[in-house]
């Protein structure tokens, strides 16, 4: 049976519990609307930890936008039977006044520096900021050995191994491989917005335009300028608005060099409203 709670003090009980006992805890963080990305990770989770955790919690402080956060997908009831049948040990759902009782504008936060202004912070400013202050709060509250994030949010990843790094924080970060539709498209609750001619006929070219482009570099193709220019274009002539499409090293997300071996190409791209993003990491 899978136990919810809400409150901090029901939920440290339980934490203190386990951790008395010598139990391994796995800890998946999201913010619900629960598809198979999401599950992959709570499934991670199981093979690697005697005790699952996963919390729902949409997050108002990564929100730029009040709109955004207000029509953000809530389906808590379909998410709960998606974590009972994955066999996940409790659910953490606090509500925004637990997690912030002092408010937005009045709490502690955490930031890491340079990664966080760049691509997704950049469209989005005070966006990571807000992630990294909700997982280490997270963190604090479930107190996980291992906690799982996929790798779909190739930035997001980033920046919390360098916190957990930078901070002496005692958790091991798991990166797991994207969830995709059969057309490419990576999961995601942003899906949701799209018609179904878009999702079939329009969106998948973001992972078209990965594809073709990390096969040109693995080709020997190092002109990152004009393969970029011609994966927006690619994308664009779709119908869809390119935000960024850029070929960075995977370490630091710094503009890749030739003769880098480790790369990502991190696309941002909006279908009407709807902001996809998506990543290829790869080495060469
Ligand atoms: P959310 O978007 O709900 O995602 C929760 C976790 O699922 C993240 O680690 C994300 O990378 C992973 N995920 C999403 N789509 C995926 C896919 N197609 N394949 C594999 N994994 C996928 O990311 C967040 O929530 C929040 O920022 C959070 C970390 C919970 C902090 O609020």
């Amino acid at each position: 049976m899978m136990k919810t709670v809400s409150d901090i003090s029901a939920l440290r009980s339980q934490i203190y519990q386990w951790r008395m006992a010598g139990e391994k805890i796995a800890f998946v963080p999201t913010m619900g609307n629960l598809h198979q990305g999401h599950s992959s990770l709570v499934e991670e989770a199981r093979k690697q930890g005697s005790k699952v955790v996963v919390s729902i919690f949409i997050n108002p402080m990564q929100f730029d936008n009040q709109e955004d956060l207000a029509k953000y997908p809530r389906t808590i009831d379909d998410d709960k039977q998606v974590l009972e049948q994955m066999d996940t040990d409790l659910l953490f759902l606090p509500t925004p006044d637990i997690i912030y009782p002092k408010g937005l504008e009045n709490t502690s936060f955490v930031e890491v520096p340079a990664l966080s202004d760049l691509f997704c912070g950049q469209s989005r400013p005070g966006h990571f900021r807000g992630v990294t202050t909700v997982v280490n709060k997270l963190f604090n509250l479930v107190q996980p050995d291992i906690a799982i994030f996929g790798e779909k949010d190739f930035q997001q990843l980033l920046l919390i191994r360098h916190m957990v790094n930078d901070l002496f924080i005692n958790v091991q970060i798991v990166g797991a491989p994207t969830k995709r539709e059969p057309s490419g498209l990576a999961m995601s609750s942003r899906n949701n917005y799209l018609t179904e001619h878009q999702r079939l006929n329009q969106a998948p070219v973001i992972y078209q335009a990965l594809t073709l482009t990390k096969d040109a570099i693995k080709a020997g193709n190092s002109d990152f300028a004009s393969l970029e220019k011609q994966a927006i274009n690619h994308i664009n002539e779709a119908g869809l608005n390119t935000d960024f499409f850029s070929i960075q090293n995977a370490e630091d997300l710094t503009d890749a060099q030739s003769g880098d071996t480790t790369l990502v190409i991190l696309v941002a791209a909006f279908l009407d409203k709807a902001r996809l993003i998506d990543n290829l990491a790869f080495t060469v």
